[in-house]
């Protein structure tokens, strides 16, 4: 039987990053006619897209999302969007006049060019950010999102209300997803939050002690992203709009115990090493509540946090090996 994605035009901007390159890979198995990628490979790489560049399915367009032009070009014919193209935290926080261009203004064009060529439905990479601390845990969508303090967890959460205007102005159909902490292989080697998992395997590969900053109780919700890829096409195939759904694996794990499953995973007996709390984190615990996507999407994720840190440690050692 085959679904909506059968020969159907999908556009995917930052389809050549982390997270978009396994959308792409989870897309062609429900053989769609035509996949877009849009990505000016800031982050992007050819290594990423390395298993289907040569697919005939893809056309892979180096370019980027503020060229309102070029994403008129793209959308203009195609049934969906997954509008993945975004500024890390980090790069949002050193220079919020381009992540406003990135993150806000180029999301503005997606909903307006979506509109315009009736698209059929836009997949939305929201992010857990948006909920700062959250007041529960495990933490529901209703949770509020005044807690977050930072200009990519506003942007996002300004996207999904961007889109939910739009479905109530224009009827277009969309589905934001609030992605927890995405690890797997090519993963970000330095980024905020999943950053520590690359430099432990440093440690590990060099036999050094691992370093905890403060007591190793800060936590985090550690979904692998090949799940986060499934639950993009679950909520493309779903027939539900106008939704925001928590992406999580809903486990909590305590970057003391993220360290014991990568030290077990790895078969390493180092012992870490604890050192001062150098900077004050604001967002101490996540816990996704996965129930809604559960219900609705039909999305739960497979992937054990043993078994992905598993496969992260081979992707890894190898990618060093071929650097060293
Ligand atoms: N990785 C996580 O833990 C996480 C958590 C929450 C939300 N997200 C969101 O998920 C989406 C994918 O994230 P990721 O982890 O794969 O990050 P990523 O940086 O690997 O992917 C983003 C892609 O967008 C591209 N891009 C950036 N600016 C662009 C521009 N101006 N024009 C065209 N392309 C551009 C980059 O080159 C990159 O390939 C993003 O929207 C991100 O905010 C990620």
């Amino acid at each position: 039987m085959h679904n909506k994605i059968y020969k159907s035009s999908i556009l995917i901007t930052g389809g050549a990053g982390f997270i978009g390159s396994y959308v792409v890979e989870e897309l062609l198995r429900h053989e769609p006619a035509k996949i877009i990628i849009l990505d000016n490979l800031i982050r992007g790489s050819f290594e990423n897209m390395q298993a289907f560049i040569d697919n005939p399915v893809i056309e892979f367009i180096e370019g980027d999302v503020r060229d309102t032009a070029l994403l008129e070009q793209c959308i203009a014919g195609v049934d969906y969007v997954f509008h993945m193209a975004a500024l890390r935290i980090n790069a949002c926080a050193a220079n919020p006049r381009v992540g406003f261009d990135v993150m806000l203004k180029s999301t503005f064009d997606v909903a307006e060019l979506c509109v315009k060529h009736q698209v059929k439905k836009v997949i939305y990479s929201s992010s857990a950010s948006i909920y700062g601390l959250a007041q529960h845990f495990p933490t529901p969508e209703t949770d509020n999102p005044y807690d977050n303090q930072t200009f990519y967890g506003g942007a996002k959460l300004w996207g999904e209300q961007l889109f939910r205007s739009y479905k109530f102005m224009y009827g277009l159909d969309y589905i934001a997803l609030r992605y927890f902490n995405v690890f797997g292989p090519r993963m970000d080697t330095d980024g905020k939050y999943t950053e520590v998992m690359i430099r432990w395997l440093d440690c590990i590969s060099e036999g050094k002690a691992p370093l905890i900053y403060g007591d190793g109780s800060t936590s985090m919700d550690f979904v692998y992203v090949k799940d986060v890829a499934k639950a993009n096409v679950a909520a493309l195939l779903a027939d539900v709009s106008d939704q925001a759904f928590n992406v999580g694996n809903c486990k909590e794990t305590s970057l003391k115990q993220l360290l014991e499953s990568l030290l077990e995973a790895n078969n390493s007996t180092l012992e870490p090493e604890y050192r001062e709390e150098n900077t004050v984190n604001p967002v101490s615990r996540r816990l996704a509540a996965n129930s809604k996507a559960q219900e609705l999407l039909n999305f739960v994720p497979t992937v054990s946090l043993k078994q992905g840190l598993k496969e992260l440690s081979e992707w890894y050692f190898e990618k060093k090996k071929i650097i060293a």
